[in-house]
């Protein structure tokens, strides 16, 4: 059987956090890599959803263009899920054509075959910047919890959906202006039609999750009605008709579709183009969905519906939909900064100790509070002192007294066999959780292998069999660096960084999940590294002060703003070096004699350290002429230079190629 795995496509408007880790990245790839140790036929799938009103407000936000913004953060979501150790067959993206293409032609053919209709209806419209305000650019009062910032797609403070219209005194979220109505034509799909054959489909999966059959049975309450899939906006995927060039398609028809064409891109990059239609096009292809909650109704009934009435690909078979994440007892806000972004994170700290603290406390079946001094406490007591302490301790001592060569068992003992037996136990168990998507208690199953390992080792004393029953010694040693073995093996979904690590110290040779209580390895060791280093608490203070003060990266909100006028009174003109001279006893300033053209003049300038004075002599730089005279180091300057400044760099402003000394620079 093929299984196609997804994880939800992050929006490339900003880093990934925490909340998205837990809620769909971090168990979708430990299903993955489960699934790949049992030698399944499974692709794991996902990419950057690059469209919508979320991208286009942070380019306004941000002051670049929506290109930009999608570029910035499409690269580094990428890195830093590749660092966290996302094991993505394909990573894609929604502006490639390939996926413009594939979003349009699902358009038509659900068009063709009657189930997108046009039809003209009233939408908010801002007369200030002229501009039909979609989704997220309107704002107002929530009508069921009176949050006055809801948006014009949802209250995030309820939850609840909204439509525009719903929202008390409406705003536009960029000027504040109150909008006005107008009419304007949208393609609706007949998500109506399908109510029925969506209630007899999520019927048959009574296995589902409750959080996500309930959500279903909510909108099936309400009763479900057609939907505008077009906006008019100017980003996004074209509606593939003459009649519609200045509209584009809505963000969640196209995100979606955006797993069928990133398998599409998956397939071309392995040279056979059709392969992907392997996955898509057989109705017995597992298509499972890794999401967050607020992801459902477009997985469990927009999407599935979408699928019907295209009628070639398979629909979803499971659906794990995650609760959320919160932080030290508060839910988690980006505006506010109430987040741990992973790059960050990963600047500090290692990634499987956070795929464990994660990993443990999965918002499974309910929301969960993720926090430093848990995330401190697990790595400490349970990574280091548990799991790696088991393993560092078997493999000194195998080092130490068997020269790093795997002692042969010898008879084996009840207490030995149990330990054998347990493994295999484990393995079955901690497999079948992973298999219905229970993988924190899957990881806590695991975890107690290396526990019972330290119990057996302290138990069977090798350190004093060593001189008084030497084969007693090697029958136990042989026993767990067997054990030791197998969670190279078993801890690989959950912590892949230390099972490849725990795979060399062992010399492990084959990896999959059945070999897991007969592992082949050896015949000696090799290098021992210590797995985990202890965290230490000061470095949560740090981690808890970064919380909710504003990130670094985003542009200043209160950096002040000049008028062209303002700027238009420095004056900035070109200037040739004629001398250059370092100002005795410093070594950062220079003092320069420049010709301005209609006259020469003396400045000063901090660049010493960076440019030797004479390299200077020659150069046409530019300065703002109009400055006020200053002394520096009781030197007169009559002038600024213009330099770019890094941290640790300076480059002079020059000009491209020769020009009259004086001209202005504008
Ligand atoms: O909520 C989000 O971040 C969306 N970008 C998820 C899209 S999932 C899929 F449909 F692509
Ligand atoms: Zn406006």
């Amino acid at each position: 059987m093929k299984i196609l795995v997804t994880a939800a496509l992050p929006y490339a408007n900003g880093e990934i956090h925490l909340g998205h880790l837990a809620g769909a990245y971090l168990p979708a790839d430990i299903y993955v890599r489960y699934l790949r140790l049992k030698q399944q036929d499974v692709i794991f799938i996902c990419g950057s959803d690059e469209h919508g009103v979320p991208i286009t407000i942070a380019a306004e936000q941000q002051k670049v263009s929506p290109q930009t913004i999608v570029d910035r953060y499409h690269k580094s979501i990428k890195e830093s899920f590749k660092k966290f150790g996302c094991s993505f067959d394909n990573y894609s993206r929604t502006s490639l054509p390939l996926h413009h293409k594939t979003a349009q032609e699902f358009f038509l053919k659900i068009y063709t075959r009657g189930y997108v209709y046009p039809k003209t209806i009233s939408q908010f419209y801002c007369p200030e910047c002229k501009m039909f305000l979609a989704d997220r650019y309107v704002i107002g009062r929530c009508p069921y919890c009176e949050n006055d910032k809801a948006r014009g797609d949802q209250c995030e403070l309820c939850g609840r959906w909204l439509e525009p219209f719903n929202l008390i005194e409406p705003k536009c979220r960029t000027c504040g202006s109150t909008p006005h109505e107008r009419q304007t034509t949208h393609y609706f799909f007949k998500l109506s039609e399908f109510e029925n054959a969506l209630k007899t489909w999520i019927k048959e999966k009574s296995h589902w999750k409750d959080n996500v059959k309930k959500f279903c049975e909510g909108w099936f309450a309400q009763g479900l009605e057609d939907r505008a899939i077009t906006r008019d906006l100017t980003w996004g995927v074209k509606v593939p008709l003459p009649e519609a060039q200045d509209k584009v398609l809505y963000v969640w028809f196209d995100a979606p579709i955006g797993y069928i064409s990133s398998t599409k891109e998956w397939a071309e990059k392995k040279g056979k183009p059709d392969l992907w239609k392997d996955y898509w096009l057989d109705p017995k292809t597992k298509l499972v969905h890794f999401i967050g909650k607020d992801n459902i109704v477009f997985h469990a009934i927009v999407w599935p519906a979408m699928l019907m009435a295209h009628g070639d690909y398979v629909l979803p078979s499971e659906i794990p939909a995650n609760e959320f994440l919160n932080l030290e007892g508060r839910k988690l806000s980006t505006s506010e900064n109430w987040a741990v972004w992973l790059p960050e994170y990963l600047n500090d700290f290692e990634p499987d100790p956070l795929r464990y603290a994660l990993g443990i406390n999965l918002p499974e079946n309910r929301d969960v509070d993720f926090t430093w001094r848990d995330f401190l406490a697990r790595n400490n007591n349970e990574l280091a002192d548990i799991l790696g302490n088991f393993i560092n301790r078997v493999l000194v001592f195998t080092h130490k007294n068997f020269n790093g060569i795997i002692p042969k068992p010898a008879i084996l003992v009840n207490e030995d066999l149990e330990v054998i037996k347990k493994i295999e136990e484990i393995a079955q168990e901690s497999g079948e959780l992973i298999e219905k998507f229970q993988l924190k208690d899957a990881l806590k199953t695991l975890m107690t292998l290396p526990a019972l390992g330290n119990r057996y080792f302290d138990y069977q004393a090798p350190w004093t069999t060593l001189k008084t029953n030497r084969t007693r010694c090697q029958t136990t040693i042989n026993v767990c660096l067997k054990l030791v073995a197998s969670l190279g093996i078993l801890l690989e979904p959950f912590l892949p960084f230390t099972a490849q690590r725990i795979a060399n110290m062992v010399k492990l040779r084959s990896k999959t999940w059945d070999s897991a209580p007969n592992p082949e390895f050896g015949p000696d060791l090799g290098e021992v590294t210590v797995l985990f280093r202890k965290i230490d608490e000061k470095i949560i203070e740090v981690q808890l002060k970064k919380l909710g003060s504003k990130k670094q990266t985003q542009p200043k909100e209160n950096k002040m703003e000049v008028t062209l006028d303002e700027f238009k009174r420095i004056e900035l003109k070109v200037a040739k070096v004629i001398s250059a001279q370092r100002v005795l006893g410093t070594d950062k300033l220079v003092q320069l004699e420049i010709d301005l053209g209609t006259e020469t003049r003396q400045i000063v300038a901090g660049i010493g350290h960076v440019y030797p004075p004479e390299s200077l002599i020659g150069k046409n730089i530019v300065v703002v002429s109009n400055l006020q005279k200053a002394k520096i180091r009781g030197i007169e300057s009559y002038g600024m230079l213009l330099a770019a400044v890094s941290d640790s760099d300076i480059a002079l402003i020059t000009t491209d190629k020769e020009i009259k000394p004086g001209s202005l620079v504008s």
